[in-house]
C-alpha cells in the first residue's frame, strides 16, 4: 500500500518511516532528506533551499512537486511512504495528478498527532548523524558515546532548524499550510489519525495496523 505520513515537525515521521522501510520493505521518499542531500552536495537547488530551510520556512511548491515526481519514478512501482510531502493543499492536488499520470494510487494518508509540548521536547533534543542520517534524542535515544553515531561513527549534531528560535517558525508554517491537509484527506476518505504519543514501538504498532 502507498501511504502519505504527515504531521507536525518532530511528530516522528522519519522515525516511523525508518521502521516501515525495514520491516515492510517499503520505499521511502522524505522531501526533507532529499533537500538536505541537495544542500550537502551544494547543487543549485540546495544552495537556494538552505536559507529557506534554516529559517524554518517552506520551499516552493513547484520545486517540491518536481522533486517528488522524479523520486516516484525512481521507485519503479515499489510501494512507498511519502514523508514530508504533501505539505500544502496545492502539493496534495499536484500529488493526485502525479500519481494518476504514473498509474499509481494512494492507499492512505496517516496523520501523526502529538501535542505541542512534546513536539518541542522532541525537536530541541533531537540530534542527527551528519554522515548516515541516523536520528537520536539526548534524553530518549542518546548515542553510546557523546557526539558519535552508534551506526557509522559519524559526527552527531543538532539540525540548524531544531534551534528554539527556528522551531516557532516551523510550527507556524505547519499550522498555516500543512494542517489544512487533514480536511483535504478526510474529504477523500483515505484519512486516519494516529496517536503519536508513546514508545516508538507502540506508535509503530498503531501505524502498522492501518496497513492491513
Ligand atoms: P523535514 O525534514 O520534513 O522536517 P519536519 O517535517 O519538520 O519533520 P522533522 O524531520 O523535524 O520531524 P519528524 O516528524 O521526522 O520527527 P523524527 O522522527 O525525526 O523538513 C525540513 C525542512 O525542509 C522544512 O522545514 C522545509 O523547509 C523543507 N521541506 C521539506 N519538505 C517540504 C515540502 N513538501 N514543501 C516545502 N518545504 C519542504 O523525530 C523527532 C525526534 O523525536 C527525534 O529525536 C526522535 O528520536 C524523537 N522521537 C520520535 N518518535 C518518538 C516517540 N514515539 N517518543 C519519543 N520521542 C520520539
Amino acid at each position: 500500500m502507498n501511504i502519505v505520513l504527515f504531521g507536525p515537525p518532530g511528530a516522528g515521521k522519519g522515525t516511523q518511516s525508518a521502521l516501515l522501510v525495514e520491516r515492510k520493505s517499503m520505499g521511502h521518499i522524505s522531501t526533507g532528506d532529499l533537500l538536505r542531500e541537495a544542500v550537502k552536495n551544494q547543487t543549485p537547488l540546495g544552495m537556494k533551499a538552505k536559507a529557506i530551510m534554516d529559517a524554518g520556512n517552506l520551499v516552493s511548491d513547484d520545486v517540491m512537486i518536481g522533486m517528488v515526481d522524479e523520486a516516484l519514478q525512481r521507485l519503479k512501482g515499489k510501494s512507498f511512504i511519502l514523508d514530508g510531502f504533501p505539505r500544502t493543499v496545492p502539493q496534495a492536488e499536484a500529488l493526485e495528478k502525479l500519481l494518476a499520470s504514473q498509474g499509481l494510487k494512494l492507499g492512505k494518508a496517516l496523520f501523526l498527532e502529538v501535542p505541542r509540548a512534546s513536539l518541542l521536547r522532541r525537536l530541541t533534543g533531537r540530534r542527527v548523524c551528519q554522515a548516515c542520517g541516523a536520528v537520536y534524542h539526548i534524553d530518549t535515544r542518546p548515542t553510546r558515546k557523546e557526539g558519535v553515531c552508534d551506526v557509522c561513527g559519524g559526527a552527531v549534531v543538532q539540525r540548524k532548524d531544531d534551534h528554539e528560535d527556528v522551531i516557532g517558525t516551523r510550527l507556524e508554517a505547519y499550522d498555516k499550510s500543512t494542517s489544512p491537509l487533514k480536511k483535504y484527506f478526510e474529504g477523500r476518505g483515505s484519512f486516519s489519525e494516529i496517536d503519536g504519543v508513546g514508545s516508538t514501538e507502540e506508535v509503530y504498532a498503531r501505524l502498522a495496523s492501518q496497513l492491513g
